[in-house]
């Protein structure tokens, strides 16, 4: 195949304020200066995966404008294939980021074009989605998008989701069935199993439950806890390195990234969790999403 990942996503230009603390409802607080980065959950995969060495192709959309520039040079600067990135006449999308004074971050995104790419640009890249070993999708662009993205590999081809931001609605069991593995947080896994359900409070219950929901795997990411690598044959936790968070954007896409990676190096499920913690460990101990994920010299020890 002539590409090791082909991420389906979206691009945003991340405009970033630092502060002390997030302001409650009413409140007004001063921060940083504002700084812009290149970011977006899939722009942030593909530059991750492609700066350790993966063949990488990115499906998205952005705008004619000033960001949308900005994401395609950073795309291409890290080797990704841009040749999937339409640029139409909505604009690039755009994340609203505060960052506060223990790295973590909270995230308004103004989708702009990502809502445009649509099932149609799907299947006008269908070329590009067959040369890919494995596929990695995020959930800022639109649902029926990624449904088809399912639909339109080859059965041959791994498919790797992080439902980020998870909706309210339950994922179409076609979508979670295709999913080896399916990628989340502790917030995303609580949303998708319902708050309700009596499932547990270990990421192993979690896992088991998530399971239960038909994807073939199942990734729990657990910040500085590491993470935990589950099929139907069992569970593996894999610690992180122990590092100091400056900012943590992005951290769950350089290690979603990373994973793709792996998986079409290779790796069975846990060997490429080990890698992809460490990738997300070294990410959160420089500023911004692309602009802090490591090459592959620079991914710490296990
Ligand atoms: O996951 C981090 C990303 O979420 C940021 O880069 C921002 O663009 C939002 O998409
Ligand atoms: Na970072």
């Amino acid at each position: 195949r002539e590409f090791d990942l082909v991420v389906v996503g979206s691009a945003n230009a991340d405009l970033v304020v630092g502060v002390e603390r997030r302001p409650a409802a009413g409140e007004t607080v001063l921060g940083s200066d504002l700084v812009v980065h290149p970011g977006g959950k899939g722009a942030n995969q593909a530059v991750a995966a492609a700066r350790l060495g993966a063949r990488t192709a990115l499906l998205a959309r952005v705008g004619d404008d000033a960001y949308g520039r900005m994401l395609l040079d950073g795309q291409r600067a890290a080797g990704v294939d841009t040749s999937g990135v339409l640029v139409g006449r909505v604009p690039t999308g755009v994340a609203l980021i505060t960052v506060d004074s223990s790295g973590d971050n909270g995230i308004v995104v103004s989708p702009g074009a990502n809502a445009r790419l649509t099932p149609a640009d799907v299947r006008a890249a269908s070329g590009l989605l067959a040369a890919a070993r494995v596929v990695s999708l995020q959930l800022e662009i639109p649902l029926e998008t990624v449904a088809e993205v399912v639909r339109a590999v080859p059965p041959i081809t791994r498919v790797v989701l992080n439902p980020s931001p998870v909706p309210p609605t339950e994922l179409p069991a076609e979508v979670l069935a295709a999913c080896d593995p399916l990628v989340v947080n502790e917030h995303e896994a609580r949303v998708l199993l319902g708050e309700s359900r009596g499932v547990g409070d270990t990421p192993g219950e979690w896992a088991a439950a998530l399971l239960a929901l038909g994807p073939r795997s199942v990734v729990v990411t657990l910040g500085a806890a590491g993470a935990l690598a589950a099929d139907r044959q069992g569970a593996v936790l894999v610690p992180s390195p122990r590092v100091t968070a400056v900012d943590t954007t992005g951290a769950g896409d350089a290690f979603t990234g990373a994973l793709g990676h792996r998986l079409a190096a290779g790796d069975d499920l846990p060997t490429a969790v080990r890698y992809a913690v460490r990738v997300g460990a070294a990410s959160v101990t420089r500023r911004g999403a692309q602009d802090s994920y490591p090459t592959a010299a620079e991914v710490p020890a296990g």
